[in-house]
């Protein structure tokens, strides 16, 4: 049973959190109004059971073990404006599909994320936007402000809190009863990769490991055996715990165990922007008991890393912390070592994931904000070859993508070019991979979970020689 935490710990006030400062929140215009909204999410339902978050940790304690990968993916930003359900149903697919390629490869499980149901506020660099000399405040997700650009629509109004909430209940409800329905098979996806293999430019480079998953397949039917890692239950969803009003809003006491945990996500991540070690967020993580991660840039030290660890998982529980590396293409080689080595040096257990997308991002000819195809490949690319290097476990990777085809990164397969963009550019914030750019990224990066696979064996066979 779930009862309300006492007030302390749900004590927002614009600019901080129970004393802490809290970067990146909206300035609510009328506290009144605040209060109203924060007082009814506060006697919701959660929107998803303690039990399942535990399961979420515990699969990520087998990530952090080397044991299974981590596939969390999904847009730069949700929108509010009913479910669409094709839209959600052809991204779940997605990530379905890239699941079969990247377990076959890995020989382990697949453990799937979407950044899902509850990705609706977004931390900004800068607090106004320029556009044709006229400077609004930027927008923040629609869980703060409006995308269109008009003073009115720019102002953050709390209600908006209340349609997060629904919108993230109503595209859970749809994931549930999609996965319910025995979409997570693996024989499906793979048929769906057959198909995007043949009208893939790349197909021939894929064909080889689409072969292997059919004799797999083939023998999983013919004997009913299941090999290593084709294991297709679960699928969670997780977002940034941006907004402290919400998620305090939403945070439960689990009755039986006396643990706090956030009701709005399987698992919640802290933001580039959002991670100082005196700071609200990392206050406020400290407090739940959900599996947690946080996003760590290039500038990151290895003594901040330390000291997230300690602040965030001083109790050493397996699952609890995942580190999501976002340095770039041209500094993943270097900033990630020292974080990864100090933190094996502690003898902490934390998994590794490569977000390939947030710093990589550039500037198209025509202004839209892109990324290119090559340039994720590469940081994934450089993430394997600094833990292969290291003897640790590349843990996962956390991509922005779409089930559909959008035209917002360019390279890949499809080759899209600069100037394709402006023909089916969605995304309200960040570009994300489109569905044929996403399968070309995971039979990609199959090659280098094939090495990992062989590294693991390799070094298993040599820890049981007895000599
Ligand atoms: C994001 O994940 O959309 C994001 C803003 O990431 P970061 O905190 O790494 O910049
Ligand atoms: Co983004």
């Amino acid at each position: 049973m779930d009862t309300l935490l006492p007030d302390a710990l749900r004590t927002v006030s614009s600019g901080s959190w129970n004393g802490r400062p809290a970067a990146q929140q909206p300035t609510w215009p009328d506290p009144i109004a605040l209060e109203n909204v924060t007082g009814h999410l506060a006697s919701s339902p959660p929107l998803v059971p303690w039990s399942e978050c535990a399961q979420l940790r515990d699969r990520l304690a087998g990530v952090a073990r080397g044991e299974a990968f981590l596939l969390q993916g999904g847009d730069c930003a949700e929108t509010f404006g009913g479910v669409n359900v094709d839209a959600v149903g052809d991204k779940l697919n997605t990530l379905l599909q890239m699941s079969t390629i990247l377990t076959y490869a890995a020989a382990i499980p697949v453990v799937k994320v979407g950044r899902l149901a509850g990705q609706y506020a977004k931390p900004r660099s800068k607090p106004t936007e320029t556009c044709e000399g006229v400077t609004l405040p930027v927008y923040r997700g629609d869980a703060v402000n409006g995308f269109p650009f008009t003073p009115e629509s720019r102002i953050p109004d709390p209600k908006r809190l209340l349609r997060m909430y629904q919108s993230s209940s109503d595209t859970l409800d749809w994931v549930r009863a999609f996965i319910a329905d025995g979409n997570t098979d693996f024989r499906q996806a793979h048929e769906w990769n057959r198909a995007f293999i043949e009208g893939s430019p790349l197909g021939e480079q894929y064909e080889g490991l689409a072969d292997r998953i059919d004799h797999t397949l083939e023998f999983m039917r013919a004997t009913g055996a299941r090999p290593q890692g084709f294991d297709s239950s679960g699928f969670f969803v997780s977002h940034e715990g941006l907004l402290l009003d919400y998620e305090s809003a939403l945070t439960r006491r689990d009755a039986s165990t006396g643990h706090a945990y956030a009701s709005s996500g399987h698992m919640l991540w802290i933001g580039e922007r959002t991670r100082e070690l005196d700071g609200a967020h990392v206050a406020y993580f400290s407090h739940i008991a959900n599996p947690i991660g946080v996003k760590l840039g290039p500038a990151t030290t290895a003594d901040t890393a330390l000291r997230l660890i300690d602040r965030l998982d001083p109790d050493r529980i397996p699952g609890r912390l995942t580190f999501i590396t976002r340095m770039g293409k041209d500094k993943v080689r270097e900033s990630l070592p020292p974080l990864v080595e100090a933190v094996a040096a502690t003898g902490a257990r934390v998994a590794w994931i490569c977000d390939p997308m947030h710093g990589n991002t550039i500037e198209a000819p025509s202004g839209h904000k892109t990324r290119r195809f090559d340039d994720v490949l590469d940081e994934v690319r450089g993430f394997f070859e600094v833990h292969h290097e290291l003897g640790t476990h590349p843990g996962g990777i956390h991509v922005e993508l779409t089930g559909n085809d959008v035209t917002e990164c360019v390279g890949g397969g499809q080759e899209i070019g600069f100037a394709d963009l402006a023909f089916r550019y969605e995304s309200t914030c960040d570009p994300r991979l489109n569905r044929h750019q996403s399968l070309d990224l995971a039979f990609l990066v199959a090659d280098f979970l094939t090495e990992t696979a062989a590294r693991r064996r390799g070094s298993s066979k040599s820890a049981g020689c007895a000599d």
